[in-house]
């Protein structure tokens, strides 16, 4: 119920500016997000490189209806890619997008803008030998946001996709592209569907995780457990010795600022572990949607709020 009602607020302008005014929110951003500036996002990368880990980063951002801010958001990624081949740290970190970020939402010719915005993002990528993987978003932009990841794997095979095992049509995704070299980030997935066309009991998602993660974890491609789940990651460990695969052939991935013991246990074990860097001042939908998951976040925010008098 909590979450219903934090994600039906995470495109709420007037919220937005009343987290932004208050200090204590300031608190819970920078525990989930590295900072406002490329030279933020570097800095991370480079502690969270240090420590074992590999790191994919997302300038913060989605829904741009301006041309414009499309524009710009991909020169960011340009620049914070020049920034980490500069830093020497392109053989840790790659980049996710989220293609509505770079115009996928803009009326007309968007679907083209995002893809061809997305191609130059790969494109800087190869130059130094990195990856670029696509965020999903909600559901009605996953037919187009898979379309545009066949596209942009013809020159960028590499390029990662994303798969929310709370979406019914999930497992006939994970199917379709359990293939050779095929990087698939396996999520449960964050944002508010209806039943039409998600599972929206918890116990039901966590079954399709375990179903999809199976097909992914079977078949040829390269998966990528994306969750903070205890039971998920034990049972992620359990289908690689099943399925003959070696640290190397899969990973792990979490959020920054989440069960960072865990990232730190499992790099230890000798896994690949994947870290999810976000940076930028556009942190609202994505905060909204870490506190909608985990309630005691947000009773830490009230608390925080209230101390402050
Ligand atoms: P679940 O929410 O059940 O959490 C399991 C446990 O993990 C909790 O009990 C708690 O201990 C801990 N935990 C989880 N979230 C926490 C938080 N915010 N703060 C503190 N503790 C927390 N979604 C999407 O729709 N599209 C996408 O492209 C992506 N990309 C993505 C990349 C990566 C690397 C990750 C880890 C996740 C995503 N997601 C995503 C988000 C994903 O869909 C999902 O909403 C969250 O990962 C939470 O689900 P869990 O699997 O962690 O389980």
């Amino acid at each position: 119920m909590l979450r219903e009602v934090l994600l039906s607020v995470s495109r709420s302008e007037k919220l937005k500016q009343v987290a932004t005014d208050a200090a204590p929110a300031r608190a819970m951003v920078d525990r989930f997000v590295a900072g406002e500036r490329t030279e933020d996002a570097v800095r991370a990368t480079a502690e969270l490189a240090a420590s074992g880990r590999l790191v994919t980063i997302d300038h913060l951002g989605e829904d741009t209806l301006e041309l414009a801010q499309a524009t710009s958001t991909r020169d960011a990624y340009l620049a914070l890619l020049d920034a980490l081949g500069a830093a020497g740290l392109t053989d840790r970190a790659e980049v996710s997008v989220k293609l509505s970020a770079v115009g996928q939402a803009l009326p007309g010719d968007g679907e083209k803008i995002a893809r061809d915005n997305a191609l130059a993002i790969c494109e800087r990528a190869a130059t130094y030998g990195t990856t670029v993987t696509l965020d999903m978003e909600d559901h009605t932009t996953t037919e187009s946001t898979l379309g545009i990841l066949r596209e942009l794997r013809l020159d960028f095979p590499g390029t990662g996709g994303v798969l929310q095992a709370y979406l019914r049509r999930t497992e006939a995704d994970c199917r379709d592209l359990a293939t050779h070299g095929s990087r698939i980030r396996l999520c449960k997935g964050a944002y508010r569907e209806p039943e039409s066309v998600a599972f929206t009991d918890r116990g039901e998602v966590d079954r399709a995780y375990v179903r999809c993660m199976k097909i992914l974890m079977q078949g040829d491609g390269y998966p990528m457990l994306a969750t903070h789940d205890p039971r998920l990651v034990e049972i992620g460990g359990a289908l690689a010795v099943r399925n003959d695969r070696q640290p190397g052939s899969y990973e792990y991935q979490m959020l920054y600022g989440v069960r960072p013991d865990e990232q730190a246990r499992l790099t230890a074990q000798g896994e690949r572990m994947r870290v999810y860097v976000p940076y930028g001042d556009e942190w609202y939908g994505y905060l909204v949607r870490r506190l909608a998951e985990k309630p005691t976040n947000l009773t830490l925010l009230a608390r925080a709020l209230v101390s402050k008098g």
